[in-house]
């Protein structure tokens, strides 16, 4: 199959009440180890890649090596542009092939983010390619701050009411407590602000920082309405964390293949866990 604009895959996990996984690469073995898992499940599935994953793999790599793998899958797959902050970086991704792209306009003026979010809407909806938006602040790891900081970071529910009026995105990134990365402590999540959010907007809503959330808030944010849920760091450590199990118990290995494919099978069994959490599992 060819990529699926991110909108196909959301109406029916909104219809379904689960959350389809949206996984970010920046490798062969990753982007393998993601569309292995989806079809494992029978999910649909989001490939995800940064600007960061496209300027170290190639935009060409990203586009060629997803689209190799889900030419071959059963599931439905779309490829999405994550975070991107310009304009330019929009218009690349979509001439290359990406069936959907992230502007990410949260650190703008809302007036600016909604321009700008227009501009790639009217650039994208002629071509058939999803638009997500973000409104509020997704902290990164390092964010030590107090209560009412954190307040003024979230997203306002009126105003992601009033950006949607306004642009008629197809997914909307909240922010509701979850951050990037590695977290220090437990994350809490304003369940009842996702709520109003929920009952302000019919668009899709999108789960950033969720590596990390305990099992038990990630289902309670489906039930709430999140329908597209971003892993990057949880793939990060399983990988990785393979990798260094290899090299140690073997220091004098050198087939990258010994090392890389253990790590390819991890990232995986990961992925599969998300999926089934989110509840897609069987939804392809
Ligand atoms: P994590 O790294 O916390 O999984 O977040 C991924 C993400 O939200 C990508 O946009």
């Amino acid at each position: 199959m060819s990529f699926v604009p991110l909108t196909d895959l959301l109406k029916e996990a909104v219809q379904g009440k689960y959350a389809v996984g949206a996984f970010n690469c920046n490798n062969m073995e990753i982007v393998q180890a993601i569309i292995g898992a989806a079809e494992a499940e029978k999910a649909p599935v989001i490939v995800q890649a940064s600007q960061g994953a496209i300027k170290y793999a190639g935009i060409n790599y990203i586009v060629g090596l997803t689209r190799l793998a889900a030419e071959s899958a059963s599931v439905p797959v779309a490829l999405h542009l994550d975070h991107g902050t310009s304009f330019d970086q929009v218009m690349q991704c979509i001439r290359s092939g990406f069936s959907s792209v992230m502007f990410d306009g949260s650190k703008l003026p809302v007036e600016e983010n909604i321009n700008i979010t227009n501009q790639v809407l009217a650039a994208a909806r002629p071509v058939g390619v999803s638009v997500e938006a973000e409104l509020g602040k997704i902290g990164g790891t390092e964010d030590d701050i107090t209560v009412d900081e954190r307040d003024a970071m979230l997203t306002d529910p009126d105003e992601a009411k009033y950006f949607v009026s306004k642009t008629g995105v197809d997914a909307l990134a909240v922010a509701i407590g979850t951050a990037h990365g590695i977290y220090k402590g437990e994350p809490k999540l304003d369940f009842a602000r996702l709520t109003n959010i929920r009952s302000l907007v019919d668009t899709p809503i999108v789960l950033h920082g969720s590596s990390g959330v305990p099992d038990e808030a990630i289902k309670e944010a489906v039930t709430r309405g999140v329908s597209k849920i971003n892993i990057d760091t949880n793939i990060r450590e399983a990988f990785t964390g393979r990798c260094r199990e290899v090299m140690a118990q073997k220091p004098e290995e050198i087939d990258p293949r010994k090392i890389l494919g253990p790590a390819r099978e991890a990232a995986m069994d990961i992925i599969r866990e998300k999926i089934r959490l989110f509840g897609s599992s069987g939804k392809a």
